[in-house]
């Protein structure tokens, strides 16, 4: 089945915010200079109930994007058919720009570990990643994204680069990549790369969209917690990578330590003067 390109081919929606609860009344109230949101696709993923009724007042004004956490797209199972109805009518119902989830597994036997585990960066895993993906796309009709996950081991038979291996995985399976700086940059200090060799690895026309957050450190270790603003290098990060893909769109993810809405809508205004920053400089 031919696959539709997302909406935004063009990368003109801007920038974003993932939405959280905490938010929910500021966002109907103030109606802030957000261009678009990024839900938990399984937050909603149920037939009615207080969320969904604060997401279809949202949606009425806000477009959307969907990002899920429990496709296990990298597991071994078989994929969970009863998931992936209940994402597909979720996105009939809201109508997103697009569907991402993660390059990883995240259980067994039907057990969810609730986190994003890495894969092994070999030719065997990027065959076996990109015909699930494929099943995927077939069955939703249209091309997703999957994101670049942070890790805290390397296998010992990893054959490739992390960039490598996500940029194979996407052009075998013909699916788009959602760029998240931040995990590049927790990336190439826990495992000692230079981050713009992961920009370069990364075909241009695959990435339509980008995450920009905050990590703590423990010990030795960058933690990709979500609790923090966006530090420098990521900033710097960032700018490099509007430098190499253009206006893809970008938002700020905030999972823990919510501040108030203000504050993280200023925190976008600097992604777009960042952005507008880098974009003048290719221009130049
Ligand atoms: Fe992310």
């Amino acid at each position: 089945m031919p696959l539709s390109d997302p909406p935004d081919s063009a990368g003109t929606l801007g920038f974003g915010l993932g939405l959280r609860p905490d938010h929910y009344e500021a966002i109907l109230a103030q109606r802030p200079r957000v261009d678009w949101f990024e839900i938990l696709s399984e937050n909603y993923m149920v037939g009615g109930g207080k969320p969904l009724q604060w997401l279809e007042r949202i949606r009425a004004d806000y477009p959307l994007a969907m990002h899920g956490v429990s496709l296990s797209i990298g597991g071994s199972g078989r994929l969970d058919r009863a998931y992936l109805l209940e994402l597909k009518s979720l996105a009939q119902r809201v109508q997103p720009e697009w569907i991402s989830d993660h390059l990883c597994w995240t259980g067994v036997d039907g057990t969810n570990l609730h986190d994003l585990l890495p894969l092994p960066h070999t030719g065997e895993a990027v065959r076996h990643v990109a015909r699930r993906v494929r099943q995927v796309q077939d069955f939703l009709g249209q091309r997703i994204l999957l994101e670049n996950v942070s890790s805290y081991l390397r296998f010992t038979h990893g054959a490739m680069p992390e960039w490598e291996f996500l940029a194979a995985v996407a052009e075998e399976a013909d699916c788009d990549i959602l760029l998240d700086v931040n995990n590049v940059y927790v990336n190439s200090r826990n495992h000692g790369f230079a981050p713009a060799s992961f920009l370069e690895g990364i075909p241009r026309r695959r990435v339509r969209q980008i995450h920009l957050a905050g990590h703590s450190r423990s010990g030795r270790l960058l933690i990709d917690t979500h609790d923090h603003p966006v530090p420098e290098p990521v900033w710097d990060l960032y700018a490099d990578a509007v430098r190499r893909f253009g206006a893809v769109p970008a938002m700020i993810e905030r999972d823990d330590r919510i501040p108030p809405l203000a504050e993280l809508v200023a925190e976008l205004d600097r992604a777009r003067a960042v952005a507008a920053d880098a974009l003048r400089a290719v221009a130049a």
